[in-house]
């Protein structure tokens, strides 16, 4: 699997780093500058290319899903399959509910909990209190939203966020992953099984009641016939994760973007039609996900040249293209009129995320809110980071400015 010394670049880099969380900057710039495909001696490639990233995520049948995006959601999960009839015969079970009308629909709730959530946090900080705002606001947010579209009752949201956060930390031990033994992978495959546990519970109680939720349109759907109740829990566990662990992530960086720059607090209160830019540019800028496994199907796939045998698994650093220079001007500023173009975050394809009209609507909403009713914030201790791979804030302490 060991590329010889003449085929690409070689790095020795620990993506996991705890010394690199809260500015993995440096780290990404280093491994962008050494190529366009980089060895990682700790037993992969990586690309922080815009380009080279693109190449692979339009070549679904040369870079696949094997390797750790399976064995993170199991393969029967369509975030996990290829193979295209099967993949797309699972998701457009949800596309329509995740589409734009089904997701404006979701409006008047999704500020309804906000004003559940935020009114607390108000009086706190009116009262010249600090508040952690990951903890109470822009963590429980997305999972309330994703719950209620699941049907999920409303006290099992923390448990939800749990099991969520521990599977999110699965690779944070680092990345190739000891399966066998690192504590980090055992702790999340642990989060599965009880999660798992839970969902087969709500597929039986939804065959017998079935409802409008996601979880009753997955059991009633015709593709359901053809499934295990296994398939079945491994494609809903899939989405309550995804639905709530990335956007929390997304909102936490929003508010630290807007805590650190008054002038773009002054702009966007008196622009609120700017804020969906705002949004947009902190995550190409911050970035969530930063670590997109892919796996070699065949031997021969040509990367920036380089044949690559089937089994070898390759890391796209979408963060690190979200700060290529090669397609973004003065990549590292945050600019709230930078000329619109496509970012990576959602990526494009087979794959691309389902979620992320939802997520988008939710960020826009949230921002809004924060921005007229704490018009004016600083964070107020260091902010600490989780796990690279789905890299955001874990807590982040502001107070009033
Ligand atoms: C900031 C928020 C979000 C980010 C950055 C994000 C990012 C991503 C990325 C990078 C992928 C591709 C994974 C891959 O190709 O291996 C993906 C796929 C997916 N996302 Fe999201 N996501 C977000 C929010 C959401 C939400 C809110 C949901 C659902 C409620 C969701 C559901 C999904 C699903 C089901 C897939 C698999 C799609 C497929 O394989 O066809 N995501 N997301």
């Amino acid at each position: 699997m060991k590329p010889d010394d003449a085929v690409a670049p070689r790095l020795n880099v620990d993506l996991y780093d705890p010394g690199n969380l809260a500015r993995p900057w440096d780290m990404l710039r280093s491994i962008r500058e050494a190529g366009p495909l980089v060895w990682n001696e700790q037993g992969f490639w990586m690309t922080g290319h815009d380009r080279v990233c693109r190449q692979v995520l339009n070549s679904p049948d040369q870079f696949g899903q094997e390797g750790l995006i399976a064995s993170l959601f199991g393969e029967e999960a369509f975030i996990s399959i290829d193979e295209r009839a099967m993949h797309n015969a699972l998701r457009n079970v949800w596309v329509a509910a995740f589409g734009s009308r089904g997701v404006e629909r979701l409006v008047p709730f999704v500020r309804d909990a906000i004003v559940d959530l935020a009114d607390g946090v108000v009086e706190e900080l009116s009262g010249g209190g600090q508040v952690d705002i990951m903890a109470r606001l822009c963590r429980p947010l997305p999972a309330v939203v994703i719950a209620r579209m699941m049907g999920v009752a409303p006290d099992m949201v923390p448990v939800v966020i749990a099991w969520s956060d521990a599977m999110a930390d699965a690779t944070s031990g680092g990345f190739p992953i000891d399966y066998a033994n690192d504590p980090a992978w055992l702790a999340s495959e642990a989060a599965k099984r009880d999660l798992g546990d839970y969902i087969r519970d709500q597929i039986r109680y939804r065959r017998g009641n079935p409802g409008e939720d996601l979880v009753s349109m997955m059991v009633g759907s015709d593709i359901a016939r053809t499934l295990s109740d296994e398939a079945l829990m491994v494609n809903i566990r899939q989405l309550l994760f995804a639905g709530n662990e990335t956007t929390a992530k997304w909102l936490g960086h929003i508010v630290v973007t807007l805590a650190e720059d008054a002038d773009l607090r002054g702009e966007l209160r008196q622009t609120a039609d700017l804020i969906p830019d705002a949004v947009e540019e902190v995550l190409r800028w911050q970035g969530v996900t930063q670590v997109l496994p892919r796996g070699v199907m065949k031997d021969g796939a040509q990367v920036a040249g380089v044949a690559l045998p089937q089994g070898a698994q390759i890391i796209l650093l979408i963060g690190a293209a979200g700060r290529d220079p090669a397609r973004w001007d003065a990549p590292d500023r945050f600019d709230l009129h930078r000329a619109k173009k496509p970012h990576l975050a959602f990526v494009f394809g087979l794959h691309s995320c389902l979620g992320a009209t939802l997520a988008r609507m939710e960020a826009r909403e949230f921002t809004d809110a924060l921005l007229r009713r704490v018009p004016d914030f600083r964070v107020a201790r260091p902010v600490t980071f989780g796990n690279f791979s789905l890299r955001g804030p874990a807590s982040i302490v502001i107070e009033r400015a």
